[in-house]
């Protein structure tokens, strides 16, 4: 193999090459290939088994002497990022699939997720869900000291309206994690996405026969609230259905099906804030492709997130009344119903699927370096 090579070499730089050096050139390329090949493997094998010495160092940095990172290689390498939940939000467990984010949620990013606080001293993020630490914050926080360099990640679905106890927040934290979409870590409850493939009409248009009119789902029913007073007023020229406690039962499993027979569904948030807008739009309403009346935020806050066209805000009529005549003539006018769902044709509705997806994305923004910074006024900003 040395010999001939050199030799073909030769034979290359030769103006008459006849065929059989021209063979020769051949196979030494094949062979440089199959050497060039061999190489890369070799590279990748070295490469591959400082990976995996490295991460091994990261996850298990158990032994009391730091290993000394070889000072070349240390900074090009993502670190694994171990990320403290300080409760299950709500006590609800999920399953966090073996501790590892994984999959094309999380590209490139590597964390260690645990809930057991024996890791406190080296977690490099601890997550805080509020609600699991807002009736009694002094005896719920970490009360031992914080290990340098570690961040603290404040993490709410829910709106203040539903939160306790939120000046308790300030000065402790470095991340915010909300539905606020001026977040460091920005959780939606849901969001729309490109549609793959060409434009196809047949998504314009509800795939479910309409055979209802309006409905509402809700469990949190205050007689004297806004929305309920709305709600009674709307009653007065439209029979709306509604499910929930002290109302027609549904069950998680079924809602998506009959709420799915509906023209329209009354997407009413419990609390009126910025960006606040929930599953009862996403879920409720697009997933079953009901045409979402909102009240909410205003107009132009969903309109950063939605089509002007992909629904209907209580506030595009002067009053109750008005919105029951309009969504009585949409009844009767197919084509001005069918216009709702124009958007579909090239846009597609996603929902959460969890809280391990939340995690995941924590893990994917925190991988990026630190900016080292505290949240003076958590409670003024998130109001
Ligand atoms: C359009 O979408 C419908 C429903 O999803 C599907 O059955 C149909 O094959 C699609 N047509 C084209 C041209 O992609
Ligand atoms: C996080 O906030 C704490 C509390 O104010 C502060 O002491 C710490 O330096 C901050 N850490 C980072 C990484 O910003």
């Amino acid at each position: 193999m040395t010999e001939t090579e050199p030799s073909s070499r030769l034979v290359m730089s030769s103006p008459q090459s006849t065929n059989c050096s021209m063979k020769a050139q051949a196979t030494s390329s094949l062979k440089k290939k199959y050497f060039y090949s061999q190489l890369f493997l070799f590279l990748l094998l070295q490469l591959l088994f400082t990976l995996s010495l490295l991460s091994y160092w990261y996850l298990f940095p158990l032994s009391v002497q730091k290993p000394c990172l070889p000072a070349q290689v240390a900074p090009s390498i993502t670190p694994v990022l171990t990320i403290l939940l300080w409760t299950w939000p709500f006590n609800q467990r999920v399953s966090l699939q073996g501790l590892r984010c994984s999959g094309p949620w999380t590209k490139e990013a590597n964390c260690r997720i645990t809930l057991n606080r024996i890791w406190y001293k080296r977690a490099h993020v601890v997550i805080i869900h509020h609600r699991d630490v807002s009736s009694r914050p002094s005896m719920q926080l970490p009360s031992e000291p914080r290990p340098a360099g570690q961040r603290w990640v404040w993490f709410s679905l829910e709106s203040p309206s539903h939160l306790n106890n939120l000046a308790a927040m300030d000065g402790l934290f470095n991340l915010t994690m909300t539905y606020r979409s001026d977040s460091d870590i920005f959780t939606p409850y849901g969001w729309l996405k490109p549609r793959e493939g060409p434009k196809n009409s047949s998504l314009a248009r509800p795939p479910y026969p309409k055979t209802k009119l309006v409905a509402w789902v809700v469990s949190n029913w205050k007689e004297d609230s806004k929305r309920v007073t709305y709600f009674r007023m709307l009653q007065l020229y439209l029979s709306v259905d509604i499910y929930g406690k002290n109302h027609k039962p549904l069950s998680t499993k079924d809602q998506l099906s009959v709420l799915s027979e509906y023209k329209f569904y009354l997407a009413f948030e419990n609390s009126l804030h910025q960006d606040y807008i929930t599953e009862k739009l996403w879920n409720n309403a697009l997933a079953a492709w009901a045409v979402p009346i909102v009240y909410g935020p205003p107009r132009h806050n969903y309109e950063r997130f939605l089509p002007s066209d992909a629904f209907i805000h209580v506030s595009d009529f002067t009053s109750p009344e008005e919105l029951a005549i309009y969504l009585m003539i949409l009844n009767k006018d197919e084509k001005r119903y069918l216009a709702y769902f124009q958007w579909r044709e090239h846009l597609e509705v996603v929902t959460r699927s969890g809280w391990y997806q939340e995690f995941c994305k924590a893990c994917r923004i925190l991988q990026q370096p630190p900016t080292y910074r505290t949240l003076p006024m958590l409670s003024r900003w998130f109001s």
